[in-house]
C-alpha cells in the first residue's frame, strides 16, 4: 500500500510511545478525600469501596503517613457526626472531628494542603445540604451558614475550603467572609457543576444519611450541559480559585467544555459510586483492577481535568511509583 501517513509508526516501541504521550497521571494531581468521625481508635472501610476510609482523628497520622511519601499534595476532609439536627449545629463545632482533624494534619504534615468540604448534609437530620423552611430550601440562610463553616475551617488552618452544596451565590459570599476576616489567601475549590447523580450512595452510607426526597432543586440535572457553563462563569466571577465537575466519568463532556472555557484550574470528582464500580467489575473478573483504575483516572485527565479527587488516590499513586 502507498500510504503517506502511517500512524502506527508512532506506536512501534515503548520509547516512542512515551515520547508522544499526551496525558500524564501524576500523584501531585490526585487529591485524597476521607472521612473523620468522633471517638478514638476508629478505622472503618466502606463495604463497597474499601478505599473510602472513615477514621477518628487519632488514626490520621497512620492513614496519611504513606500519602506524603507517595507524592500526594492535598486531602479533602468530610465530617461524620452522630448528633444531627435541623440547623446543622454540628457544622460549627470548634471541637468537632473536622476542626480537630485540620489541626492534627497541619501540625504533622506541613506540606499537605488541607481542603475541607463545606456543606451541611453530614450535620442535618434530613440529609440535605440546605436549611429548610416547610418544604423549601432556604438559599440565602444556607449561604450564611456555609460562610460560618468556612471561617471556622480557615481559623483551624484549612488552606482550601470546598463548597459542595450548589446554593446560589455561595462562592462570592464565602470569598467576602474570608477576606473580611483576613483569610485572603484561603483558596476556594468550588463544586461548580455538581449533578444530582445516583453515584453518591456509598458516600451517603458512610455518613449515615437517610436522605428525605432528592437534591434536584439545587444539584444540576444530568441532562444539562450548557447550564454548567453558566455555573462556571458565575463561580469564576465570584472568586473560585479552582472549579470542579462532579461526578467525573459520566460527565467527561462537561470537563471537556471546562477545558475550553475555564481560566482557572479544573478538578473532577471521581465519586464513591464510580470507585465502587471499579471494585465490583474487577471482583467479577470483567477487568484488571489496577489497569481499570489508571485508565479511568487518565481518561478524566485527558478530557481536561488538571486535578482528580479520588478515594483511590493512594492506590493509584502506588501504581504510578
Ligand atoms: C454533599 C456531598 C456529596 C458528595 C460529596 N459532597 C453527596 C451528595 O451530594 O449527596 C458525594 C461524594 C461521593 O459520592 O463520593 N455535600
Amino acid at each position: 500500500m502507498d500510504l503517506i501517513q502511517r500512524p502506527r509508526r508512532l506506536r512501534q516501541n515503548p520509547s516512542i510511545r512515551e515520547m508522544v504521550r499526551e496525558t500524564h497521571l501524576v500523584p501531585a494531581q490526585l487529591i485524597y478525600p476521607f472521612f473523620v468521625c468522633e471517638g478514638r481508635g476508629v478505622f472503618k472501610r466502606s463495604k463497597h469501596l474499601p478505599d473510602l476510609i472513615n477514621c477518628s482523628v487519632d488514626q490520621i497520622k497512620k492513614l496519611l503517613s504513606p500519602a506524603e511519601k507517595l507524592g500526594i499534595k492535598a486531602v479533602v476532609l468530610f465530617g461524620v457526626v452522630q448528633k444531627k439536627d435541623s440547623r446543622a449545629s454540628g457544622a460549627f463545632n470548634k471541637n468537632g472531628p473536622v476542626a480537630n482533624a485540620i489541626r492534627e494534619i497541619r501540625s504533622h504534615f506541613p506540606n499537605l494542603q488541607v481542603a475541607t468540604d463545606i456543606a451541611l448534609d453530614p450535620y442535618t437530620d434530613h440529609g440535605h445540604d440546605g436549611l429548610f423552611k416547610n418544604a423549601e430550601v432556604l438559599n440565602d440562610e444556607t449561604v450564611e451558614a456555609l460562610c460560618k463553616m468556612s471561617l471556622l475551617h480557615a481559623e483551624c488552618g484549612a488552606q482550601i475550603v470546598s463548597p459542595s452544596d450548589m446554593m446560589d451565590g455561595r462562592i462570592g459570599a464565602i470569598r467576602g467572609a474570608l477576606d473580611a476576616h483576613d483569610f485572603k489567601n484561603t483558596m476556594i475549590l468550588s463544586y461548580t457543576a455538581k449533578y444530582a447523580s445516583c453515584l453518591y450512595e456509598p458516600f451517603r452510607e458512610t455518613l449515615d444519611i437517610k436522605l428525605k426526597g432528592d437534591k434536584k432543586s439545587y444539584q444540576m440535572d444530568p441532562a444539562n450541559r450548557r447550564e454548567a457553563l453558566k455555573e462556571l462563569m458565575l463561580d469564576v466571577d465570584e472568586g473560585a480559585d479552582i472549579v470542579m465537575v462532579k461526578p467525573a466519568l459520566w460527565y467527561l463532556d462537561i470537563i471537556a467544555d471546562f477545558k475550553v472555557h475555564s481560566p482557572v484550574p479544573i478538578a473532577a470528582y471521581h465519586v464513591s459510586g464510580e470507585g465502587a464500580m471499579l471494585e465490583l467489575g474487577a471482583k467479577a473478573g470483567i477487568f484488571d483492577y489496577d489497569r481499570a483504575l489508571l485508565e479511568s483516572l487518565l481518561s478524566i485527565k485527558r478530557a481536561g481535568a488538571d486535578l482528580v479527587v479520588t478515594y483511590q488516590a493512594l492506590a493509584a499513586a502506588k501504581l504510578l511509583r
